[in-house]
């Protein structure tokens, strides 16, 4: 792994680290990124078709299906080296950051604390009508009701076209504003807002680093670029700096 030594001395000296992950970073555990193919009965649906209210309106059966499929995935894999080399990271630096815009929790599992959920968590679930009830995944095979007004409940995730949780974003910018090194680790950089936090940091003064399996936009502007798997890349990174 090649990584350059101007990084390492980049690290070791940062006070305030942010990192922002996506897909990527989970995909090691064995988990399907977002632009990966769906399979099976889901090939025939695209992410962005069922991910949206309009579509749980429509048909609630077929949505909480899809989730409950995926939270059956999430429910057998475990966190890899990535998730736990930014655990490992969070320990080194004074000030560490982490935002995800991945949903499996795979994070928290893995110790990270403090972790901003971007969109949402696939473990809870809330309130289709917003009434304000949030609760744990139960396993039901019909969509659940709400206790308090008998409206449908909906995986607590952030769906296309909806606002992010309120005050994550508001962390996250605040985050990448403030930070010295800011990382974007297995993320297409495609969706916003999560995608302008490397620009926000960048407009700041910090250094970034990506850290992705291919080529992002975010890859020519970045001033390192580590093309490889995060769950490889991370801990050597890890190692080098702090071994
Ligand atoms: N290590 C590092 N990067 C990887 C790995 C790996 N082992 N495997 C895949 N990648 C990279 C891919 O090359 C891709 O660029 O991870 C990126 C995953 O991109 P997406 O599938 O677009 O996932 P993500 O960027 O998280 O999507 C953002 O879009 O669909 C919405 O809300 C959804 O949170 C999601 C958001």
């Amino acid at each position: 792994m090649d990584i350059s030594p101007e990084l390492i001395r980049i690290l070791r000296e940062a006070r305030r680290v942010a990192a922002l992950t996506g897909a990527g970073i989970s995909a090691e555990s064995g988990l399907r990124t977002f632009r990966d193919a769906q399979t099976g009965h889901w090939a025939q649906y695209r992410p962005e078709e069922l991910a949206t209210p309009g579509a749980f309106r429509r048909n609630p059966k077929l949505v909480w299906d899809w989730y409950a499929m995926r939270r059956g995935r999430v429910a057998e894999v475990e966190p890899n080296p990535g998730h736990y080399a930014l655990v490992e990271m969070a320990q080194h630096v004074p000030h560490f950051t982490l935002v995800t815009q991945n949903v499996d929790g795979l994070h928290v599992q893995a110790g990270s604390r403090d972790v901003i959920e971007l969109h949402g968590n696939i473990q809870r679930v809330k309130c289709f009508d917003g009434c304000g009830v949030v609760e744990t995944w139960e396993e039901t095979d019909d969509v659940p009701r709400c206790s308090s007004c008998g409206a449908y409940l909906r995986p607590d995730v952030v769906w296309f076209g909806e606002s992010l949780p309120f005050g994550a974003l508001e962390s996250a910018v605040e985050a990448a504003r403030a930070c010295d090194v800011f990382f974007s680790i297995g993320t297409s950089g495609v969706v916003q807002p999560a995608a302008s936090l490397a620009y926000e940091a960048k407009n700041r003064g910090a250094v970034v680093v990506e850290i992705n399996l291919e080529p992002t936009p975010l890859s020519g502007k970045a001033e390192f670029a580590l093309h490889g798997k995060s769950g490889d890349v991370l801990p050597a990174l890890i190692k080098r700096a702090w071994g």
